[in-house]
């Protein structure tokens, strides 16, 4: 054998090398116990960032379907940030119906009942006709809230089995350093799939189908007849199903928006064309060509960086067979015109990229309910999404 070609099933023998069942993936059972015994569980990252609620009364309502539950993000007036449940306690009622804004309180459109922003009841109209009502327990539920680097996370445990600080911990690198505060959000893309949450993710866990799947919007990094499968230098996993994995894209003959694009920022295609920028909290210095981190937090959200960009993104299960993938990026404050087409230029490349990946989902999703074939076959390129799946079956038991 030859480990150079397959070093990671070296570095995690545990992991195994047989084929992976496909049942995780197709069957909904199993889904019903993803719900509870992970998604539960977990620190949600709610693709929220502390600036994007700068003042008192700033809220985000986000709905997680996978939980049958919607949460207000809100800054109180005394300047805290908590997560409440989106729910009336009077009768249920759901509060809030935008997805944001900023306010002193919520009123509920049934009966009329307040709650101020820091979620405690505030006013109960014709409050004399009731009973017994214990007003300074009728706030409205909450939900735990954690912020990491600025990030939000939520989590619907009542008291949560690991902090968000040990989750976030141990990638490729230590991410920390890396300068989020100096980015703002450039856009954001959201995409339905009737796939498995699983299935959808998976493609974006290995660099193996790149020379497909990608052949169309970035053929020209895909040329190096040394390295045509872009096999990963670095992947590290965690016992947690946390994943780090680390890209390189060779150098290459630019194409025309290339050479403009590169001139004037970083960019996602660089690669071995020389980074612009050296960022800490990346793996640059430990990768040749190094392009970028994808840093996954298990279950189903990342943040991924690069010398000059980051996004984040999350792959929401909705159903056993539906997914929905979100993602929002963030580059720095563009300064000149330049600047703004470099971005621009990376806007369409992840549009691009993205929509290619999901490109295979629901196609390989419905052939997999076939019942046609059992199990999938990994590579040691392939090992993040065998990972994955020993580790959703392990927490699934
Ligand atoms: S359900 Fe909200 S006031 Fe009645
Ligand atoms: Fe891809």
């Amino acid at each position: 054998m030859n480990n150079s070609t397959r070093p990671f099933a070296d570095i995690y023998p545990e992991i195994g090398t047989g084929p992976v069942s496909t049942a995780p993936a197709v069957d909904p059972a199993f889904f019903e116990r993803e719900r509870e015994k992970i998604f539960r569980k977990m620190w949600v990252n709610m693709i929220l960032r502390e600036e994007d609620l700068p003042n008192p009364g700033d809220y985000f309502v986000r709905d997680i379907e996978v939980l049958d539950a919607s949460v207000i993000v809100v800054r109180g007036d005394d300047g805290k940030l908590r997560a409440l449940h989106n729910v009336c306690t009077h009768r249920g009622n759901r509060l809030v119906r935008d997805e944001s804004g900023s306010c002193n309180g919520f009123q509920c459109d049934f009966h009329g009942w307040v709650f101020n922003n820091q979620g405690e009841l505030a006013f109960v109209t014709d409050e004399q006709r009731f009973h017994h009502l214990d007003k300074p327990s009728l706030g409205l539920a909450k939900v735990h809230l954690d912020t990491w680097r600025g990030f939000i996370f939520v989590n619907f445990e009542e008291t949560p089995s690991q902090s968000l600080e040990a989750s976030m911990a141990d990638f490729n690198q230590d991410l920390k350093p890396f300068p989020f505060e100096n980015m703002v959000l450039a856009g954001r893309y959201r995409y339905e799939t009737n796939a498995n949450w699983k299935t959808t993710m998976n493609a974006f866990q290995e660099s193996y189908h790149a020379a497909f799947v990608h052949k169309r919007s970035v053929r020209q990094c895909l040329e190096d007849d040394g390295d045509p499968y872009l096999a990963s230098q670095r992947i590290k996993l965690q016992p947690n199903g946390n994943q780090s994995i680390s890209v390189h894209l060779p150098p290459h003959d630019l194409t025309p928006t290339e050479m403009i694009a590169y001139g004037m920022g970083a960019t996602f295609t660089q690669g071995g064309d020389g980074n612009v920028n050296s960022f800490p909290g990346t793996a640059q210095a430990q990768i040749e060509n190094w392009a970028f981190d994808l840093n996954i937090m298990f279950p189903f959200s990342r943040i991924n960086v690069g010398a000059g960009w980051y996004y984040v993104d999350a792959f929401w299960p909705v159903a056993h067979d539906r997914t929905v993938y979100e993602l929002a990026f963030y580059f720095p404050m563009p300064t000149s015109a330049g600047a703004m087409i470099s971005q621009e230029y990376s806007k369409i490349v992840l549009r691009d990229l993205s929509r290619e990946d999901l490109f295979t989902n629901e196609v390989t999703h419905n052939a997999l309910r076939s019942g046609a074939i059992k199990s999938i076959q990994l590579s040691d390129q392939e090992i993040a999404v065998r990972h994955q799946y020993e580790k959703v079956t392990e927490f699934c038991r």
